[in-house]
């Protein structure tokens, strides 16, 4: 039998999003637009508006270079999850993950857990990083199962940590090459 874990990732692909254009900005609003308020307060640490432009593009943090996104696509295109990878020391990533609030539990966190693994491995990165809310318990159970461990409380947030050991090989095939 199949893992679920390995089902979910087959079904949604997890693609490195480089640029934005009109039709990726259009799937990010409409991400959004499905997010309840407290799955927002729980990704950014704060509620915040998803509305504009603007308001999405500064979210996610999409116009600066140091930063990339993850993004889960289901089956029909539409954007499943996103994680975004912020470079904050010259070896380590900040990583901050969101899954669309009608499609939790599916194993979309977990995958973009493990490709955001792969792609902090392809760039050399040494560590990953991120900060989670004490009250957050699916994210705090689901980031140690993928591996963190956590370096301590810091106010209101727990902070983890990943060790990268090793480099691995960029895909070979350039027809996949924005598969992560
Ligand atoms: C945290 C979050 C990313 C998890 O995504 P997800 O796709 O629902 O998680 P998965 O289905 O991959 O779950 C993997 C494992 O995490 C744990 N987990 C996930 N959600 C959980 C929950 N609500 N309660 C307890 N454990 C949970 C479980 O161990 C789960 O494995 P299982 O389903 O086999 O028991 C999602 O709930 C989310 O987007 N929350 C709002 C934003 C947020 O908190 N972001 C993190 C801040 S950086």
């Amino acid at each position: 039998m199949i893992p679920n874990e390995m089902r979910t990732c087959d079904t949604f692909r997890s693609v490195l999003v480089e640029t934005l254009d009109v039709s990726r900005l259009r799937a990010l609003h409409t991400f959004a637009d499905c997010l309840a308020p407290n799955d927002v307060r729980l990704r950014f640490g704060t509620p915040r508006r998803l509305a504009s432009d603007e308001e999405v593009l500064a979210a996610f943090r999409c116009q600066t270079p140091e930063n990339e996104m993850i993004w889960a696509l289901a089956p029909n295109g539409a954007i499943a999850g996103i994680a975004t990878l912020s470079l904050v020391e010259p070896s380590t990533l900040e990583l901050g993950v969101i899954v669309r609030s009608d499609m939790k539990r599916r194993g979309i966190g977990a995958c973009l857990l493990e490709a955001a693994k792969r792609r902090a491995r392809r760039r050399g990165i040494r560590s990953l990083l991120a900060s989670i809310l004490w009250d957050n318990r699916p994210m705090r159970t689901l980031i140690a199962k993928a591996g963190f461990v956590a370096t301590g409380p810091v106010g209101l947030l727990c902070e983890y940590e990943l060790a990268l050991s090793e480099r691995i090989a960029p895909p070979q095939n350039g027809r996949h090459r924005q598969i992560v």
